[in-house]
């Protein structure tokens, strides 16, 4: 079976084609980074305005370098959400009407299942159950995966998500949207024990997390500082460093608890090349296997969303003719397989 995914939840447009023989056959990536830049951050109406214009070619680029055609897909896949609404409705109107011309079936994927399961791309694939830390820009949690669909929040941010912090962080710094790689590139170049920044939420039991107070934290600090390129690279050395052992407590903590004894790490934030060093190190003590996607499948793709897309259509399921989107949506309500 061969499905067409579609990612527009925000501001990337992903396109990809995974093949249940062959895997994946080609994904592309359009990023709107220079659209928001000048903003300094995602403006939601261009977002959508932006997907219109690039979703088609991009369709058709994807299918060329899979020396594929319409006709060869068996089914689409789209984001159905969470995300920006305006930006959901142009690829489940897109790929819903595509499919009912093609008379193929379609299924509204859930972006965060989207990411969970983008680790199963490659080999070798975690198996079921395991624990799965999801850190992006609009999400941090902590989720209990029994199987796919079955999916049991055990903690999450209260307020900014990981990925917002790494944004909203790099911006007091003066680093240009979206922040996290370059803030994470700048913290190359930041010396160790300069500052001190909290671990939000550790001493406390439970698995939730606070990123809010880190990037005031950061803000102070900064604002008291000789503000020397040097000082900015302290500051996000000692904040990459404050957010990575933060999750690293309370990812120990999650795997203590469940006795689990695999690790899925996802979502923008799990491209952060500090994080996939020292969180393995970190809980080497437990035993755990740890999967992430590779880099390149870690921030918004079309190859997540086809591959989960496949594994419901191939399970059954369909979406109905109507076209919506789930801007706000549970992962916790999804159908389990
Ligand atoms: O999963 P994603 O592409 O979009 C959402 O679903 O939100 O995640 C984007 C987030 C952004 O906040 C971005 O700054 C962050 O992931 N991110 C990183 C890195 N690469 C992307 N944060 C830290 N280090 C990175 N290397
Ligand atoms: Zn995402």
């Amino acid at each position: 079976m061969r499905v067409l995914g579609i990612e527009t939840s925000c501001d990337e447009t992903g396109i990809a084609v995974y093949d249940s023989q062959l895997g994946l056959q080609a994904h592309e990536v359009y990023s709107q980074i220079e659209l928001h830049k000048v903003y300094g951050g995602v403006v939601p109406e261009l977002a959508s305005r932006d997907h219109i214009r690039k979703i088609s070619p991009l369709v058709k680029q994807t299918l060329a370098s899979a020396n594929l055609t319409l006709q060869d897909l068996n089914g689409i896949a789209y984001t159905q959400g969470p995300g920006l609404i305006g930006a959901l409705l142009v690829g489940a109107t897109f790929g819903r009407t595509l499919a009912w011309s093609l008379k193929i079936p379609a299924i509204g994927v859930h972006h965060m299942e989207g990411h969970l399961l983008a680790p199963m791309l490659d080999e070798p694939k975690p198996q079921f159950p395991f624990l799965a830390l999801l850190v992006s820009g609009g999400h941090t949690q902590i989720i209990h995966v029994e199987k796919v669909g079955q999916y049991t929040i055990l903690g999450e941010s209260l307020d900014d998500a990981a990925g917002e912090a790494f944004d909203k962080t790099a911006k007091i710094l003066g680093l240009s949207y979206p922040g996290g790689p370059a803030l994470a590139k700048l913290a190359e170049l930041g010396r160790p024990d300069q500052y001190q920044f909290p671990r939000p939420m550790t001493r406390k039991p439970g698995l939730d997390f606070s990123f809010s107070g880190l990037k005031t934290f950061a803000l102070n600090t900064f604002q008291n500082s000789d503000k020397s390129d040097q000082s900015k690279a302290d500051i996000a050395f000692a904040f990459q460093e404050a957010v990575i052992d933060t999750i690293v407590i309370k990812c120990v903590r999650a795997l203590k608890q469940t006795g689990l004894k695999r690790l899925v790490i996802a979502g923008g934030v799990s491209a952060n090349v500090q994080l996939r060093e020292q969180l393995p190190l970190k809980i080497k003590h437990l035993q755990t296997e740890v999967y992430y996607p590779k880099p390149e499948l870690c921030t918004d793709n079309g190859a997540m969303i086809a591959y989960a897309g496949w594994l419901r259509l191939v399970a059954g399921q369909r979406a109905s003719t109507e076209i919506f989107a789930t801007p706000r949506w549970d992962m916790q309500t999804l159908e389990a397989l």
